[in-house]
């Protein structure tokens, strides 16, 4: 059979495909922009025919109707990522959660979780039957290596990425064509905060680094702060909007880089059209597993590695809370420590954890003397290099206790300092010193 005569018999409807799940069923589904909305619907229109399906997902721009009480009995939902939509349900435990570094998450699902369903978003297919994961290979594709059962949602709005990112329509289980806008997380506008925090983090940036940039205000107010720099590497588990002007500017143009030279390597693309269309059928984007991606042996052989990520919480010994706010799960570690521990390692590589001095509208300092009951940490103490805020740069590693809480108490925000000067002295019996080492401390 031709490829094309295998695509037509494996075209079915939304509503017949979901039915090859069957009760007690684990299903992954992918997350972000490449989660198959149109096959999910089918599935949820006809939750009374399922019973005790796991629901596996991660970040999802979505409502999580899983979590709905009518649902219960029907499906469960199991999240790697705690998303607006979901976190009530983790927290009053309608929802579970699993807690695991994103460069594990891999193997976390095929010796675990053992799905046997997946769910997936699809290009078109080529001219030799390929259909590309497009804007999300990280988790996804893995489970496609060994799920008896893969539905795929063919959507010619989906790009056509290059890397280890495609799938033939051999391998395909049923495929529904269904054209839908992938969802568009468009980037919002940079506060001065977050401008400020982007100068401090580009200021520890040199020409010919390699950098890891998140999504949010924080990684794209950095963007902003790139336009002097040359010739800068790009190797991040996911990518918003940000990046896309100083791609096609040539600021990052991969020249320098001493791994996947000339090639942006990413898990997952996360924003929107503008990204979408950059990352479409170009060559010099790779789209790779996030066992690949965020493992940090390989993001170490990248020398000159900067991580840059965000926190909620960081306390005097320097100990970082990312992914939960007292008992309630806020989102996961993610690639946090990946990449953390990958520029560690990174031959000239440094990691810096950014965040506004303050949360809740300025009303609570995020430089506190303890974490807050029933926090978990996130980044170890051990692992945390770098701490920016608007007020400055905390640089801790090879510091003594003393010179880690000085150091972070000179980048709180002022109406704080004297509180957490409290704390110190309580530690170790003396006020801290007022001038610690960073120079580029203000405030
Ligand atoms: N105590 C109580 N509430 C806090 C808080 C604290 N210490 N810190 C922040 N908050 C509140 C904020 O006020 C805000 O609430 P609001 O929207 O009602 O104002 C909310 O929590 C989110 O804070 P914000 O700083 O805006 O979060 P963010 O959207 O920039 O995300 C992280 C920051 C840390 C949650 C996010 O980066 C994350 O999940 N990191 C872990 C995963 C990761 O790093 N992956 C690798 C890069 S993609």
């Amino acid at each position: 059979m031709t490829w094309q005569e295998i695509y037509q018999s494996k075209l079915t409807s939304a509503k017949k495909a979901v039915h090859l799940i069957e009760d007690g069923d684990t299903v992954v589904v992918g997350f972000g922009c490449g989660e198959a909305f149109g096959l999910e619907n089918a599935l949820l229109d006809s939750y009374k025919d399922f019973h005790d399906i796991t629901i596996v997902n991660m970040l999802t721009t979505g409502s999580s109707p899983w979590c709905g009480e009518e649902m219960q009995g029907h499906f469960r939902l199991n999240c790697l990522f705690a998303s607006a939509s979901n976190r009530n349900a983790v927290s009053s435990g309608i929802a579970d959660f699993t807690t695991c570094h994103f460069y594990e998450i891999p193997e976390l699902l095929r010796e675990r979780l053992r799905p046997r369903v997946a769910l997936v978003m699809l290009s078109s297919p080529d001219e030799h039957g390929y259909c590309s994961f497009g804007t999300n290979v990280d988790y996804i594709k893995g489970v496609c290596d060994y799920a008896d059962v893969i539905l795929a949602q063919v959507n010619k709005h989906m790009p056509r990425t290059f890397g280890n990112s495609i799938i033939h329509v051999r391998d395909l289980t049923a495929i529904v064509e269904q054209d839908a806008p992938l969802p568009q997380i468009c980037s919002v506008e940079i506060s001065d905060v977050e401008r400020q925090i982007g100068k401090y983090c580009a200021s520890l940036i040199h020409d010919g680094d390699t950098l890891q940039l998140g999504i949010g205000g924080i990684p794209n107010a950095v963007c902003q702060q790139l336009w002097d720099k040359k010739d800068l590497g790009l190797h991040s588990e996911l990518v918003g909007d940000g990046v896309v002007d100083l791609l096609e500017a040539g600021v990052i143009n991969n020249k320098k880089k001493t791994a996947n030279r000339g090639r942006t390597i990413l898990g997952a693309a996360f924003g929107s059209d503008k990204l979408n269309n950059y990352i479409n059928n170009n060559p010099s984007v790779e789209m790779h597993p996030i066992d690949y991606v965020n493992n940090p042996l390989f993001i170490a052989q990248n020398d000159n590695m900067v991580s840059i990520n965000s926190c909620l919480q960081v306390d005097l010994l320097g100990q970082i809370v990312s992914d939960t706010i007292g008992l309630h799960q806020f989102s996961a570690v993610g690639g946090q420590v990946d990449f953390v521990r990958g520029a560690t390692m990174s031959h000239g590589g440094r990691s810096i954890m950014a965040m506004s001095s303050t949360a809740k509208k300025g009303t609570i300092s995020r430089i506190v003397p303890l974490i807050t009951e029933g926090s978990a940490i996130t980044t170890s103490r051990n692992d945390v290099n770098y701490v920016v805020t608007e007020y400055g740069i905390a640089q801790l590693k090879g510091k003594t206790l003393k010179e880690r809480a000085a150091e972070l108490i000179s980048i709180a925000h002022p109406k704080f300092r004297a509180e957490l000067a409290l704390e110190y002295q309580r530690r170790f019996g003396e006020m801290p010193n007022k001038h610690p080492q960073t120079q580029q401390n203000v405030g």
